[in-house]
Formats: structure tokens, C-alpha cells, sequence
């Protein structure tokens, strides 16, 4: 008996660092194209916060349209695609968590993604509050496609702003076996947090990272390397 049998739900965590090999930027530390994480080339309260969109709009808009252009030029590397292959061939419970707001599980395929801190392919509407596809820039400040009202932000969850959907990754993590933490640096909470509360619930925890992060010691077992090596490595475990 290996440490992985046994497994029926799984629950997956990942961050920046499973896009880094895309060529997205990481926002801290190195990693993506720069080598420079994004928050070292900004500063994170001039452009991630309410207060600044609030402050200076137009710099928020341009910073986010040029993110939203970027990351339609990047493509998914193997380890998305790995997790895509997980997604289409497992039997059990699987869910894909992810922080990042690219879209490049989707297009390498994966099924059950659920974007806990938004997507930049999505504009949100603070009129009437829908959420539309959206592609373009919104610095133009272009009317929403359903209300008219020109007031689209991005659909991106801010530093004090609450992160979407939390009721259903903690009942996925209710029910889990195994959870999964991939390219992330444990900085940001309540993400940050999952692997405590996994352990509270008995669930076994692996982290797949660079390099150890700040939440390192409260996995089971952590495997360092680049996410394009080591994630299709597990799961070539996981489907044996
Ligand atoms: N393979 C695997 N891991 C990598 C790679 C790689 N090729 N390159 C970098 N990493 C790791 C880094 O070692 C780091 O631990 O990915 C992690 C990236 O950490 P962060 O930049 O802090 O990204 P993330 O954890 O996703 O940030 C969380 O912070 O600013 C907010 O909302 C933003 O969702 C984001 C949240």
C-alpha cells in the first residue's frame, strides 16, 4: 500500500507558480518571464486594492488590460496539461482551486476549475452586477453588454476583498482524501489556510512547489521542482 491508495477526493490548490512556465509573471519571488515577481514591479496597494481603483482608475484598468492582453498570448505548459488528463481520467471527486485568473486550465482542458480569485477574461458589472466574457480593454470604459451601464471592473478579487466561493472548497474539503497544493507561496490567506484546515479534517496534504514555501511544514510530504516536471510526475502516479 502506497501512500496514494485509497484516495477518492481530491482537492487542488494551485497558484502563480503552475503558470510561471507559461511565461505569467509570478507575484513574488522569481519565476515567469522577468524573473521579477509582478508585486516587485508594482506596488501592490497602487493596483490590487479598492482604495486604488477608487483613487486612480484609469492606472488600475490599464494595468489589468495589459495583464487581460498577456495572458491571451501564453499557453497552457505540461503541467496544466497534466491536470487536465487527471480531470478527464479520474473517477473519484476531483477539484481544480486555482488563484490564478489566467484561463489556462481551461484551455489545456480541465473541466473542474473553480477560480477563487476571479478571471481576466471576465468583466464585472458594478450596476447591475452580472459578470460578462470579456477580452478587450476596459480602460475605454465600455458599456456593459447587459445593463448599458458603464461600469465594468475587472472581474479580478482585490487585497481586502472577500474570495469567491469559499462555501464549496471548504465542502470539498470536508470530503476529500487528499489535498493538493501546487506553485503557490502560502502568503495569501485564506488559501494559504487550506492545508490547516485539511489536516484538522484528517486530510492527507502534498505540496508540489520550486521551492519550499511558507507553509511548507504543514504538509505530509512536499516535492520541490519545477510544476512542469513534478505535477505530471504525480500524475503519472495517480492514474498508475
Ligand atoms: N514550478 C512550480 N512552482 C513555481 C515555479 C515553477 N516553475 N516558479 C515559481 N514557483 C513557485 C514559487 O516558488 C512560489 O512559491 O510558485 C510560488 C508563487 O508564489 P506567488 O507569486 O506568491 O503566487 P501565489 O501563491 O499564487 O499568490 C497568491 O497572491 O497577489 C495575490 O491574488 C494574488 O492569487 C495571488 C495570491
Amino acid at each position: 500500500m502506497g501512500p496514494m491508495d485509497g484516495i477518492r477526493n481530491i482537492v487542488i490548490l494551485t497558484g502563480a507558480g503552475i503558470s510561471a512556465e507559461s511565461g505569467i509573471d509570478t507575484f513574488r519571488g522569481g519565476g515567469g518571464q522577468s524573473g521579477l515577481g509582478l508585486w516587485e514591479q508594482h506596488r501592490v496597494e497602487d493596483v490590487a486594492t479598492p482604495e486604488a481603483f477608487a483613487r486612480d482608475p484609469n492606472l488600475v484598468l490599464r494595468f489589468y488590460d495589459m495583464r487581460r492582453a498577456a495572458v491571451q498570448e501564453k499557453l497552457p505548459n505540461p503541467a496544466h496539461d497534466a491536470l487536465a488528463r487527471l480531470d478527464a481520467k479520474w473517477k473519484g471527486g476531483l477539484l481544480i482551486v486555482t488563484q490564478n485568473v489566467d484561463d489556462l486550465h481551461e484551455r489545456s482542458g480541465a473541466s473542474r476549475v473553480l477560480h477563487m480569485h476571479g478571471e481576466h477574461l471576465n468583466a464585472w458589472c458594478t450596476w447591475c452586477d452580472t459578470r460578462s466574457r470579456w477580452t478587450g480593454p476596459l480602460v475605454e470604459r465600455p458599456p456593459c453588454p447587459v445593463c448599458g451601464a458603464c461600469a465594468l471592473r475587472p472581474d479580478v478579487v482585490w487585497f481586502g476583498e472577500m474570495p469567491y466561493r469559499m462555501d464549496e472548497i471548504y465542502a470539498a474539503l470536508r470530503s476529500a482524501d487528499l489535498f493538493v497544493s501546487i506553485g503557490t507561496s502560502g502568503a495569501v490567506y485564506p488559501a494559504a489556510g487550506f492545508v490547516q484546515t485539511a489536516r484538522d479534517l484528517g486530510v492527507r496534504t502534498l505540496e508540489l512547489n520550486l521551492e519550499r514555501s511558507q507553509g511548507s511544514e504543514w504538509f505530509h510530504e512536499t516535492r520541490l521542482g519545477p510544476a512542469s516536471e513534478v505535477v505530471p510526475a504525480w500524475v503519472d502516479e495517480m492514474l498508475g
